[in-house]
């Protein structure tokens, strides 16, 4: 059972939804909206420690799919499920469409896996609006070196991240009652105009 709304930022690398997503749920709280906002893989103690991993430590793909959908799982145990069952917004910075993306796109992994995981994992539960930031590779490629040193994935080339990129539009375009797609080298003031005039879509 679900009653509070499952909202999820996605995109690239560098693509800019880290700006995005504290502003967005400061719209939400001015609305009155219980909403709170997490990120994956993370948002619980044992996942943050699972993001660490994830994140430093060289790995196999399978060990990478199975452990990004550990710490999800116990993300939505323990956090996503019971603050919907409450009637609280669930904002979170990257879900299951970034397994697609990464794991799926980036690193050709086995979509049935992938698919079969899922299932077991969150079946039942899938995000009721989507942001994909989208930017061409090249630009978020410099955004990314003008910012912080980069773990595992960061260090991956352009083409891991065209590839990232290319599943992202794939899956916009396959849901696109779920997703909305935001060109992320627009001025920050179009997304935000963009974003809001989403917010009132979704409260109506
Ligand atoms: P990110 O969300 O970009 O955090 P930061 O802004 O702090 O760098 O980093 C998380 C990384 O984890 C990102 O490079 C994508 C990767 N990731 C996957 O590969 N698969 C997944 O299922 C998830 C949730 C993330």
């Amino acid at each position: 059972m679900k009653t509070g709304r499952f909202i999820t930022f996605e995109g690239i690398d560098g693509a800019g939804k880290s700006t995005h997503i504290g502003w967005y749920v400061e719209q939400l709280q001015r609305r009155g909206i219980d909403a709170l906002r997490s990120r994956e893989p993370g948002g619980t103690a044992l996942a943050e420690r699972l993001r660490s991993l994830l994140l430093d430590e060289p790995m196999s793909l399978d060990t990478e799919l199975m452990l990004v959908f550990a710490a999800r799982a116990d993300h939505l145990e323990r956090l996503i499920r019971p603050a919907l069952a409450a009637g609280r917004w669930v904002v979170c910075d990257r879900f299951t469409d970034s397994t697609w993306a990464y794991q799926g796109g980036g690193r050709s992994g086995p979509s049935d896996r992938i698919a079969w995981l899922e299932q077991w994992v969150h079946g039942e539960l899938q995000p009721d609006r989507t942001y994909l930031f989208d930017l061409p590779e090249a630009i978020a490629a410099q955004r990314r070196a003008s910012g912080h040193a980069g773990d595992r994935f960061e260090r991956e080339d352009e083409a891991f991240f065209s590839r990232v990129r290319r599943s992202y539009l794939a899956r916009a375009a396959e849901a696109p009652a779920r997703f909305r797609v935001i060109d992320s080298s627009q001025p920050l003031e179009n997304t935000r105009l963009l974003l809001e005039e989403d917010i009132a879509t979704i409260c109506r």
